[in-house]
């Protein structure tokens, strides 16, 4: 038997396969609230505008609410043989209420209606992004907060750099969060307009009121471009792209927390309930949730890559191609989600182990860059030289299998007599951290700063 939607010029149903490759049934029940809320919207502007009977309106808003409820208690009865949720939820409504249900899909098309539902959709992912983002910020704020003066080694290309502080590192991370916690919401702002009335494409000669229904669903304005409106998807992409970045900031503060927690490094103790067993190895304590939010990044960034595949090239307006586009958000989502919340639980319950920081700190010839600045400042020598005294300084430290500070006076006076006593102040991990009182730098009062500025900005 044919469609009973749009069957009035089929003479046969779908074969089985042809059914199964349309419809999308299995992952858009994931949209309902938002369908049933666009068509509240929809029925309530048809009523206000005269187009549909108040009496009708009314059985079509009682039937809508039936129907939501049936869904959120799980008593709905999903049809594949109804290849959507618009579709589903009509012929649920058409079931409860009979023929008023009829008048619903006036001067609304399956292309505007999943437009709207989409960017409903997608806005509560961004405003739950957005929530998740500043938890994660408020964890990193208070290891920053605790440890603005404990030293650790800073790095460039995975080599001991210069010392920085642990409140320094954390609050780099904060920064990064807060520019993708900036991108959604632009990404909000900029998508939150709305696509109903925009009818299958080209609008409708119903007298419909675009902006009721857009103020009833808490967008800005109505799309100006009803070709636009069904036709875009740069709102999931936005949101895809965002998502990625912020998946690269957590993937590589995962990466380090993965190197922090190994026994060869132990600058971070993450918690049991953040770690896992082996099975064979009973000493081991795993990091997963590190590894598996490192990870996530590559699905994320995935799906941001195969929907702008599927986008490209597509002819306006509407196209199934386009159907394509939930799967990959929805899977997106999930998964930042998750990182977001496991990233936040293993800040919020991690310590840092304060003597292993500073030990690794003063290791590995940090402050021979504190060194040469000195030899500037006393010597008045130009930093070119002052880079090569401390170059063959290091190289003395190492031939003899010690560090800077190891190194006697007389060993220093020996590469430059100028060196006095007072170099070693120079070579101590918490000095070289205190001077870098730049804006911007390491310095615990600079570092101390900036958490009180965040803390105040994020309330
Ligand atoms: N399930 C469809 C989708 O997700 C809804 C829109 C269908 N529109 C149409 N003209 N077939 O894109």
């Amino acid at each position: 038997t044919s469609n009973q939607m749009w069957g009035g010029r089929f003479a046969a149903g779908p074969d089985a396969i042809m059914e199964a490759i349309n419809a999308s049934i299995g992952f858009d029940q994931r949209m309902a609230a938002q369908d049933i809320a666009g068509s509240r919207a929809h029925a309530a502007m048809l009523g206000a505008t005269g187009i549909v009977s108040p009496s009708d309106v009314e059985a079509i808003r009682k039937g809508l609410l039936t129907v939501l409820s049936e869904i959120e208690t799980g008593q709905f009865q999903f049809s594949t043989a109804l290849e959507d949720i618009h579709m589903n939820v009509e012929s649920r409504l058409t079931e409860v209420i009979g023929a008023p249900a009829g008048r619903l899909h006036t001067a609304r098309s399956r292309n505007d209606q999943v437009a709207t539902d989409f960017r409903l959709w997608v806005r509560d992912q961004l405003d739950a992004t957005d929530a998740g983002l500043v938890a994660l910020m408020k964890a990193l704020l208070t290891q920053a907060e605790v440890g603005a003066g404990w030293v650790m080694p800073g790095f460039t290309h995975l080599q001991t750099a210069q010392p920085v502080t642990w409140g320094h590192h954390m609050m780099a991370y904060v920064e990064m969060f807060a520019r993708d916690l900036s991108r959604v919401r632009d990404a909000r702002k900029r998508m939150n307009e709305s696509p109903l009335g925009a009818a299958a494409l080209a609008g409708t000669s119903f007298p419909i009121d675009r902006h009721m229904t857009a103020e009833a669903l808490g967008f800005d304005r109505p799309m100006a471009n009803s070709l636009d409106a069904v036709s875009d998807r740069d709102f999931a992409l936005e949101f895809l792209s965002t998502a990625s970045i912020c998946a690269m900031h957590l993937s590589r503060f995962a990466e380090e927390l993965v190197i922090w927690s190994s026994a060869q490094f132990r600058f971070v103790t993450l918690s049991d309930r953040f770690s896992t067993g082996s099975s064979i190895m009973p000493q081991k304590k795993n990091p997963d949730a590190a590894e598996l939010i490192r990870a996530k990044i590559g699905r994320i960034f995935g799906a941001n890559v195969a929907l702008m595949m599927v986008m490209k090239g597509l002819p306006l307006a509407y196209s199934k191609d386009m159907q394509e586009d939930k799967e990959q958000v929805f899977d997106a989502a999930d998964n930042l989600m998750l990182a977001l919340a496991a990233m936040e639980g293993m800040v919020k319950d991690m310590s840092a182990n304060r003597e292993s920081l500073e030990r690794a700190a003063a290791s590995g010839f940090s402050t021979a860059t504190d060194l040469a600045d000195w030899l500037v400042r006393i010597l008045d020598l130009p930093f070119r030289q002052a880079h090569h005294i401390t170059g063959a300084l290091v190289a003395l430290a190492e031939k003899k299998g010690c560090d800077l500070p190891d190194l006697t006076l007389a060993d220093m006076q020996g590469v430059h007599e100028g060196i006095t006593d007072a170099v070693f102040e120079v070579l101590g991990v918490h000095n070289s951290v205190a001077s870098r009182l730049s804006y911007g730098g390491t310095a615990p009062t600079r570092v101390r700063e900036q958490v009180a500025r965040w803390q105040e900005l994020l309330g």
